[in-house]
């Protein structure tokens, strides 16, 4: 596991956009973390980093959105799921999720991701992310095991 200090909301963009750039398909992220967390702001700058241009927003009512890629080899689609209003893994999988956790050419980002802990492939990434003040935020990053 490794934890950053993030000083503000553009240092959390960054750091989505970092971890993006080195992904090559099939990433799923688990954000866990209050409300104002900083999930939300993680996704953006997971989307900028794949090279998304358009606006990223919580899909709280829509629960699922998927965005297409055009420049990128590998990675087709990002899958934005905000799971607050759900209340097992059975709803997102109801909505087709598991459709978009298991391509390879997908990245998937889950907020809320404690609440649809069943759909959590074995490769998931769980980061959390705490509020320390206002502005600062620890963001620990770690890989669960594959058990294969
Ligand atoms: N270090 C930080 N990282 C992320 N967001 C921050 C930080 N400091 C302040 N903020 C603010 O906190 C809020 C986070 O909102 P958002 O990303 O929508 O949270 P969530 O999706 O977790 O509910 C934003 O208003 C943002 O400007
Ligand atoms: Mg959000």
């Amino acid at each position: 596991m490794s934890s950053v200090i993030s000083q503000n909301s553009q240092a959390t963009i960054k750091f989505g956009q970092s971890l993006a750039q080195k992904f090559v398909g099939g990433e799923v992220l688990a954000l866990v973390g209050d409300l104002g967390a900083g999930k939300t702001c993680l996704s953006r700058g997971v989307a900028k980093g794949l090279g998304i241009k358009r606006k990223i927003n919580s899909p709280t009512f829509v629960i699922m959105k998927v965005y297409n890629l055009k420049n990128k080899k590998n990675i087709k689609k990002f899958c934005h799921i905000d799971a607050y209003r759900l209340t097992s893994a059975a709803d997102l999988i109801a909505i087709g999720a598991l459709d978009y956790l298991n391509r390879a050419d997908t990245v998937t980002v889950m907020e809320w991701a404690e609440k649809v802990k069943g759909i959590w492939p074995k490769n998931t990434i769980l980061v959390n992310i705490k509020h320390q003040t206002a502005q600062t935020r620890k963001i620990s990053i770690k890989k669960l095991k594959r058990v294969s």
